[in-house]
């Protein structure tokens, strides 16, 4: 058993087809490698059982040796459920740390991120290595139980780090990259509550569910030609596509206010597409730029409100082909030293 070990993982974007992606339609989601969770386990003195610590949060929490046995905290949940995997017993004594760069609730798969990174991190204490599939599935466990109904996709996107096409059930694939993205996230500086989100969107769809089959079908061809597109480099239609993605999120009433007027101003200085990116209601809006583009784009987000904004590029080196290690992939196998 390593004495430290450090783990890391990205946070996302949904590029094309949230919502529609829960109803089992395609979507395209990106690593977005600017920001990070990060996961510490240490040895710690034997008897002291597994403590958790959020630093960013402030708040600890304490599994086997006595540790709660009612209800669990994510990280405690994640925890418990890499060990089991790993036929561990949940007696270790470690003190884990979990520290996260990625805004919470904007729709950048915080959660998704801090239990990739807890995972990958217990894992390779004990010197076992996981596969992305393997993290996905334990990571989408616990998205199970804290977030109701998700479709997999920022489990997924996460703990692969690439560019993926991803349709519920279905093995995910990971995209080849023609030519580069360059890509804005704007935070609107508003909480977006997946879990609120995909309930009032269902809640729609109950009451008119031929007019949202009909906007999921729609987001679905969307995301297939986004695939098309990336893979070909037609960085045009990849906007045009977005574009069009942003006005299926209005009429499925995910979008507001601040969002739309984040879209409009990238647009009006120029972005090849821009729109909502995740459940939506808050959280951030992505727009596709150029070189040329890039500067006046961002200082119009800024201008128009949003509190930050993140500069993201997705290089055909990150896509399928030639496959390469990825930037902030897992920890050395062992003993990566803080
Ligand atoms: C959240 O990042 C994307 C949604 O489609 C929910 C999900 O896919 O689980 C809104």
């Amino acid at each position: 058993m390593c004495p430290v070990t450090v783990a890391y993982a990205p946070g996302k974007v949904i590029l094309v087809g949230e919502h529609a992606v829960v109803y089992g339609r395609p979507a395209v989601a990106l690593p977005v490698n600017q920001v990070r969770a990060e996961a510490t386990v240490v040895n710690a003195k034997e008897g002291q059982g597994i403590i958790i610590e959020a630093a960013d949060l402030g708040q600890t929490f304490v599994l086997g040796r006595g540790g709660p046995s009612g209800s669990l905290h994510a990280l405690q949940v994640t925890v418990a459920g890499v060990l089991q995997y790993l036929s561990l017993s949940l007696e270790q004594d470690l003190t884990v740390t979990v520290r996260s760069t990625i805004p919470i609730a904007r729709g950048l798969g915080s959660g998704a991120a801090v239990s990739t990174a807890l995972t990958r991190a217990v894992a390779q204490h004990f010197s076992r290595e996981l596969t992305p599939a393997e993290v996905s599935r334990l990571v989408y466990e616990v998205e199970r139980i804290y977030h109701g109904t998700p479709s997999g996709i920022d489990n997924t996107v996460i703990a692969y780090e690439r560019p993926v096409y991803f349709v519920h059930g279905d093995k995910p694939e990971t995209l080849a990259v023609g030519r580069p993205l360059t890509l804005l996230v704007a935070d609107t500086g508003l909480a977006s509550l997946t879990r609120e989100a995909v309930d009032a969107v269902r809640q729609a769809w109950r009451r008119s569910r031929e007019r949202y089959e009909e906007l999921f079908d729609r987001a679905g061809s969307i995301a297939i030609e986004v695939r098309r597109a990336i893979e070909t480099g037609d960085v045009g239609q990849v906007g045009r596509m977005m574009d069009e993605n942003h006005g299926l999120l209005q009429a499925m009433g995910v979008s507001s206010p601040r969002l739309d007027s984040l879209v409009a101003a990238a647009r009006y200085q120029g972005a090849l597409g821009a729109k909502l990116s995740g459940a939506g209601r808050g959280g951030n809006v992505i727009a596709l730029v150029s070189s040329q583009t890039r500067d006046r784009v961002e200082r119009a987000l800024i201008s128009e409100g949003a509190r930050r904004v993140i500069q993201t590029e997705i290089l055909p080196s990150q896509g399928r082909t030639p496959a390469v290690t990825p930037s902030l992939g897992p920890a050395k196998p062992c003993c990566a030293m803080t």
